[in-house]
């Protein structure tokens, strides 16, 4: 490296913030794995899915580090580089090691007793193949600016989505031990490795610094579409088990162990889901949930007294609203259908809706959505659309 002198390390920090800002601003902070992570959306055996993928590169993550050394001509680069290999070692202790301590991790938290045996999902294997390729086929610039900036550099933040989110789910912090050290250590990692970029740059031109970018964004853009794969997986996962048992051509195997075929729907024989009365909204119903047997379509009682409503909301399971008894008037966006017993009306996914009781008598509604599908994806709870004060609305009722 270049004797420091402080001019050029003050050169090397005006300089680094302005990569530090080019990362910020990239899309990748907008993934929706990291979304789920920040939204408590992800179950902790879905967080085990992620980090058991993720032990592959970290396992070689060594193999990194030691393709930018091969391409550092400068010996003293080398030198610098191999303490950050040596950390990645454990030090004295072999056992230590950063991998070992995610094997540790994977073992206590999640129960993955044998992580090097996972199978690897085949875009997991390619995300490390193409950053190796980076490394072993860049120049020096590029190979330590794709790994100072776009990967050593946002390991921290990028773990502690990780370490919150697996704290929310109740996982004691001593547990994450491989998540903490490195939101610790690797910002002096990556200083390390960024150093190394700025010193091999030759010149305070333009040229270099937008080489720098192009390879922090080849970085964060392959890591940005690796999360975006193992979001897809796990939103399809469980919508998978649904899709098997449809295409199995099998009926249940015992009908009698396959839980309750019948159900009382006036008389109620089913779980109170939601009740709710806000006289300044005109708002006043209840819903009863019949917990048939059924896989998806979930069978749900609306009752509305004289004059009320229910709350304005929206959701991603569809409905057939079956009115048994009374008249009322379906809210659906701008429209509005009227209805009285024997008549169906259709709710589609998302829109804005609710009910109006517009006539003499309680207005039942036997309501038959496919929740039982729409609750498999991430943010389709219960939770996740009721009970809030802005779904009141209040408009005129009428
Ligand atoms: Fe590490
Ligand atoms: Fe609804």
């Amino acid at each position: 490296m270049n004797t420091s002198t402080s001019s050029v390390l003050s050169m090397e920090n005006r300089i680094g913030a302005r990569f530090e800002d080019f990362v910020q601003q990239h899309r990748i902070w907008q993934n929706p794995l990291l979304k789920a992570c920040e939204n408590n959306q992800l179950t902790i055996s879905e967080f085990g899915f992620v980090i058991a993928q993720h032990f592959y590169y970290s396992r070689g993550f060594t193999r990194l580090l030691s393709a930018l050394m091969m391409q550092c001509e400068n010996d003293l680069h080398r030198v610098a580089l191999s303490h950050n290999l040596w950390e990645e070692a454990g030090e004295e202790e072999q056992q230590e090691c950063h991998s070992n301590l995610l094997r540790n991790m994977l073992g206590n938290v999640f129960g993955v007793t044998a992580p090097d045996e996972t199978r690897f999902r085949d875009y997991t294997v390619q995300y490390f193949n193409d950053c190796l390729n980076y490394l072993k086929h860049s120049d020096i610039v590029r190979a330590a600016a794709f790994l100072g900036w776009g990967t050593e550099g946002v390991v921290p933040k990028i773990y502690s989505y990780l370490f919150n989110g697996l704290v929310n789910q109740g996982v004691a912090e001593s547990d994450l031990l491989y998540l903490s050290l490195h939101m610790e250590c690797d910002d002096e990692h990556s200083e390390v490795i960024e150093k190394i970029a700025l010193d091999a740059c030759d010149g305070d031109t333009e040229q270099h610094w937008l080489a720098i970018e192009e390879a922090i964004d080849t970085s964060l853009s392959l890591r940005d579409a690796y999360f975006t794969k193992l979001y897809e997986e796990l939103k399809m996962a469980k919508a998978k088990s649904l899709i098997d048992l449809v295409t199995s051509d099998k009926p249940y195997a015992d009908l009698e162990a396959s839980g309750a075929l019948h159900a009382n729907v006036l008389e109620k024989q089913g779980i109170t889901l939601y009740q709710r009365e806000d006289e300044a909204g005109g708002v006043n119903f209840e819903v009863t949930r019949f917990k048939v047997a059924s896989e998806v379509i979930d069978p749900r009682l609306l009752e509305i007294p004289v004059g009320k409503r229910n709350e304005k909301h929206n959701h991603a399971h569809e409905s057939v609203f079956y009115i048994l008894s009374g008249q009322g008037r379906v809210h659906i966006d701008e429209k509005a259908i009227d209805v009285v017993a024997g008549e169906l009306a259709y709710v589609p996914r998302w829109y804005d809706h609710y009910t109006v009781n517009t006539g003499s008598e309680p207005l039942r509604i036997l309501a038959l959505t496919d929740y039982g599908f729409t609750r498999c994806f991430p943010k389709n709870s219960e939770s996740s659309y009721r009970n809030k004060p802005e779904n009141l609305g209040h408009q005129v009722i009428g």
